[in-house]
């Protein structure tokens, strides 16, 4: 047979196979999240996400270091306080444990990596929602003995754990929280604080998703009552992600994030092609762990599945990923 196209012929050789691939993942292209915990004395595995740990302050100064030498992009911080509060007060103390990480990890390394700073208050309250909660009025019937999450006043508790943060040595600002008009909140504070420079990589769809739940556990920070669903994104709907979007770039974004990453490629995909800013996408715990659940029952090559799901995040659109194997991926390529 002749005449027909073969689409084989650039498949035969893994010369050709590498010369012809679409997308490539490197090193910088990942963020590492990590946790630190106030009050504990070793690290503290998390059970749900095998390989991570809550860190201790000198356990991350080293995870760092070992991040910066596998190349990567990044980290993001989450912080876990010894006491919580109702309005999520050690968020923004200058002594509290994300900002004692940031200013540590700074001095050690500079610019090396970018230090990013999540930007929430779950880890923080002690009701562990995302803000601020009063009694319900106006008609809404709030959650849990008829409480809402207050937007508005939870944007001053934004603003001033955005500038606390920037204040500790982080590069960037990510505002996690899916409050209304919380990146002109933040981005108001940084420029009054003279931080102008710091640039706002907005969670701008974040979807309320059940892949969150390994992160519970790791940032202690599960609602008491109600859920999210509230003020994170409802997962059926895309063309909100393309408002939240366009709404955060308006703000002063400089940066957007889609969130989970796996279940909601056509998300980063519409996104990445609606935009002109750099977009990001975060692999989150639920996806982490499926694959090494699957992988520890000996169901998926481990190694596979991770750079698998990385290319396909990659080449949806998104330009970084936060992922949980940020150095592994990283040591993986570098052995390729
Ligand atoms: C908190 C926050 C969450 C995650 C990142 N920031 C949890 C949530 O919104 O409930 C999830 C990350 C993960 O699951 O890996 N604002």
């Amino acid at each position: 047979m002749t005449g027909f196209a073969r689409g084989r012929r650039l498949r035969s050789t893994p010369a050709l196979r590498r010369l012809t691939a679409q997308t490539r993942l490197a090193p910088a292209d990942f963020v590492l999240p990590v946790f630190v915990k106030q009050g504990i004395d070793a690290p503290v595995p998390i059970s749900a996400m095998p390989g991570v740990v809550q860190h201790t302050l000198d356990s991350l100064r080293k995870a760092a270091h070992e991040a910066a030498e596998a190349g990567i992009g990044g980290l993001i911080l989450f912080g876990i306080p010894g006491e919580k509060d109702a309005v999520g007060s050690q968020a923004d103390a200058a002594d509290g444990i994300v900002n004692v990480a940031l200013q540590q990890l700074r001095a050690d390394l500079g610019d090396e990596l970018v230090l990013m700073a999540d930007l929430c208050l779950c880890e923080y309250t002690d009701h562990g929602h995302c803000g601020v909660v009063t009694p319900a009025r106006g008609g809404v019937r709030g959650q849990g003995g008829g409480m809402v999450v207050d937007n508005d006043p939870t944007l001053d508790r934004y603003a001033a754990v955005a500038v606390a943060q920037a204040q500790a040595g982080a590069h960037l600002i990510a505002p996690s929280g899916m409050m209304d008009g919380q990146v002109a909140a933040i981005r108001r504070a940084l420029d009054g604080a003279a931080h102008t420079e710091t640039p706002i990589l907005a969670y701008a769809a974040k979807y309320a998703s059940g892949f969150y739940g390994p992160f519970r556990e790791a940032a202690e920070g599960a609602p008491q009552f109600g859920d999210r669903s509230t003020y994170q994104m409802d997962p059926p709907n895309a063309d909100e992600a393309l408002r939240e979007v366009a709404q955060d770039i308006a703000e002063g974004a400089d940066a957007v994030m889609v969130k989970p990453a796996l279940p909601y490629l056509d998300i980063v995909a519409r996104v990445a092609g609606a935009v002109h800013v750099p977009v990001a996408a975060y692999q989150v715990s639920g996806e982490y762990a499926m694959v090494e659940a699957a992988a520890a029952n000996g169901w998926v090559d481990r190694e596979r599945a991770i750079l698998e799901t990385l290319t396909a995040i990659r080449r949806a659109g998104a330009g970084t990923v936060l992922t949980y194997w940020a150095v592994e991926a990283a040591r993986l390529l570098a052995r390729a």
